[in-house]
């Protein structure tokens, strides 16, 4: 297939579902090989070894990968003194620990074939302390900070290394949860002030955010690294 991605091969970690299904697509629409790795099958990439086994299992089927998005994760979004142990230790594994044993088994990969893109989903309300999201944003703040100093240290191996950080983005499984009422009455606060702080006045769409994956995914962004994109609709800025 053509397109700025023909020829190239992805891993999506995170891809059945929400942003990271639309990165999926995205990335195949631009002509990529895409392997999305999924938490029922693949298992919880926060463990160890499980990366390493996503790894194999996308160099076995594709011979090589030349792009990875570290999608995974979401929060538990409550306010800081009702987390638990186990809610503050999901937040950070499911954020943090994914990304960083991801990044840590597929760069020697990208290192010796001297090629690689590394796109870490983090997200805007790092900036601006959206309601309930201090532990995510300490687990998010943490995606952001292994990127630029992992930008700096392969940034001569042909290696990049970025963050796009989302607003609040309204995927169609939390579009049907705040529908149907499954959620804690509380999100419906988080996402009104979430909306409010957006310029925009509305949420981003999925596209939005896979847009800009597929593009710091490409050859055409060659002398991008270390940056945060941030897909927000305004809701800061510089
Ligand atoms: N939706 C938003 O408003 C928003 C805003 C900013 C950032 N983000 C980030 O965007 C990414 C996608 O979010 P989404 O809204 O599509 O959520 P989602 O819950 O639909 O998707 C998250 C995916 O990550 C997978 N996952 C989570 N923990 C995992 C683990 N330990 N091992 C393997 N897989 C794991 C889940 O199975 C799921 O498929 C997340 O990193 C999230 O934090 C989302």
């Amino acid at each position: 297939m053509s397109g700025p991605l023909s020829g190239r091969t992805a891993v999506v970690t995170g891809g059945g579902t929400g942003i990271g299904r639309a990165i999926a697509d995205r990335l195949l629409a631009d002509g990529a090989r895409v392997l999305t790795a999924d938490l029922a099958e693949d298992g919880d990439l926060s463990a160890p070894d499980v990366a390493e086994t996503l790894r194999d299992k996308a160099i076995g089927t594709f011979g090589a990968v030349d792009v990875l998005v570290n999608n995974a994760g979401g929060g538990v979004i409550r306010p800081t003194l009702e987390h638990t142990e186990q809610t503050l230790r999901a937040t950070i594994d499911n954020n943090l620990w994914t990304t960083l044993r991801c990044c840590l088994a597929f760069l020697p990969h990208m290192r010796s074939r001297r090629y690689g893109r590394i796109v870490n989903i983090g997200a805007e309300s790092v900036r601006n302390g959206l309601t309930d999201h201090a532990v995510y944003n300490a687990a998010k703040g943490g995606v952001h900070g292994l990127t630029t100093g992992l930008a700096r240290e392969f940034a001569t191996d042909g290696i990049t290394v970025n963050v796009v950080a989302p607003s609040y983005t309204l995927t169609p499984e939390l579009a049907r949860a705040l529908d149907d009422g499954t959620v804690p009455p509380r999100l419906h606060t988080v996402v009104e002030d979430a909306t409010a702080l957006i310029p925009m006045a509305r949420p981003a769409r999925v596209g939005e955010i896979a847009a800009a994956v597929a593009y710091l995914a490409t050859d055409a962004a060659s002398f991008v690294t270390g940056q945060v994109l941030s897909v927000n609709g305004g809701s800061s800025m510089c």
